[in-house]
């Protein structure tokens, strides 16, 4: 089950050139994407009305696409604009085309009633296109549970297990209580880890002072879209961070990371990391993301693993513990916005 009023990260701009598709399946149903020569982005589903022939498999004509089983035409718009052999078209030859829109270097498909398909309710992602910040966007595919890897966003606590080497490095990320908030669509938690002895491992090289450290992270999720935005950072011990300060040495970053779900066992991982420093050295940007990265492949290994565990026994029976409060309202309010969608 997923909450379908709402939009959904599908694809990075980037991967819709001027004459390719790409087929991706979200929310259980597999869609077609591709870009027109006005440069906008339209969706259908990846269906031919014939017989289901996928029309990704099928040729692009101009902005047109052709099922190349029997030959009918679609328009970007869906509509079935030629029939081989007749002249007009047969009815309720139409292709479903979703409600979308480019925004913050996204592609965003709205999979509930087209009706309430706002572009103001996007997300606001714009640290991935704010030209004050330099990010490299990528994209990780996994088999497991959407749920499992927001349940991993709202629990920081495995920073320092999982993460003991990379975006971890500290014992008091386990051992400290998170401020947990619920928000109008989301939960919103903040996290300080004040007089470090330095700052966390995948930053080695890279710092911009000396000494101790107060560390940070401060992030909402929103459960419309599974979208994770998160203020991070490192400033010189004492320098008034917790007080909203932000010293020239602090090092300052946006993390952005949307959880689409494929199926109810697979999802799409599309993420970010900014920079508002070093922004014209993409070496350094290539190179911080490349070392967040390690860190989202010890996520996935552990999510995968886990996902492994429930397919054989099922979730039934499951412990809570201290550090669960923020999960548990994630999963509370993702809960409650099926039950309103099932009520509708
Ligand atoms: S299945 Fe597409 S034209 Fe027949
Ligand atoms: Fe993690």
């Amino acid at each position: 089950m997923f909450i379908r009023n709402a939009w959904y990260a599908s694809a990075w701009g980037h991967e819709l050139q001027a004459d390719n598709m790409v087929s991706r399946k979200i929310l259980g149903e597999t869609l077609l994407f591709y870009r027109t020569s006005q440069g906008s982005v339209t969706v259908m589903r990846d269906r031919c009305s014939h017989r289901f022939a996928p029309l990704s498999i099928g040729r692009r004509e101009g902005d047109c696409v052709r099922c190349m089983y029997h030959g009918l035409v679609f328009d970007a718009a869906g509509k079935c604009v030629e029939e081989p052999g007749r002249k007009g078209v047969s009815p309720n030859t139409d292709v479903r085309l979703y409600p979308s829109a480019e925004r913050y270097k996204l592609v965003w498909v709205w999979m509930g009633d087209p009706a309430l398909a706002d572009p103001a309710l996007i997300p606001d992602c714009h640290f991935q296109d704010d030209p004050a910040w330099a990010c490299d966007p990528r994209y990780i595919y996994y088999e497991a549970d959407y749920r499992l890897i927001l349940d991993n966003l709202l629990d920081f606590s495995h920073l320092t297990f999982v993460h003991e080497n990379t975006l971890g490095g500290s014992k008091k990320i386990a051992e400290i209580k998170p401020k947990v908030e619920q928000t109008e669509d989301g939960v919103k938690l903040t996290r300080w880890y004040l007089d470090e002895p330095g700052v966390a491992p995948y930053l080695d090289g890279f710092a911009t002072f000396e000494g101790r450290v107060d560390r940070w992270h401060i992030y909402h999720l929103t459960t419309l879209g599974n979208v994770f935005v998160m203020d991070s950072g490192s400033a010189p011990v004492g320098t008034g961070a917790p007080e909203g300060i932000r010293v020239p040495e602090a090092m300052q970053f946006v993390a952005t990371q949307i959880v689409t779900p494929e199926d109810e066992k697979h999802a799409h991982f599309f993420w970010s990391y900014a920079h508002n420093f070093r922004l014209e050295d993409s070496a350094f940007t290539r190179m911080l993301t490349d070392r967040i990265q390690e860190g989202f492949v010890e996520d996935k290994f552990f999510i995968e693993k886990q996902q492994a565990v429930i397919d054989e026994g099922g979730s039934e029976g499951m412990a809570f513990i201290l550090a669960d409060n923020g999960l548990a309202l994630g999963r509370r309010l993702i809960e409650q916005k099926l039950a309103e969608e099932a009520s509708a």
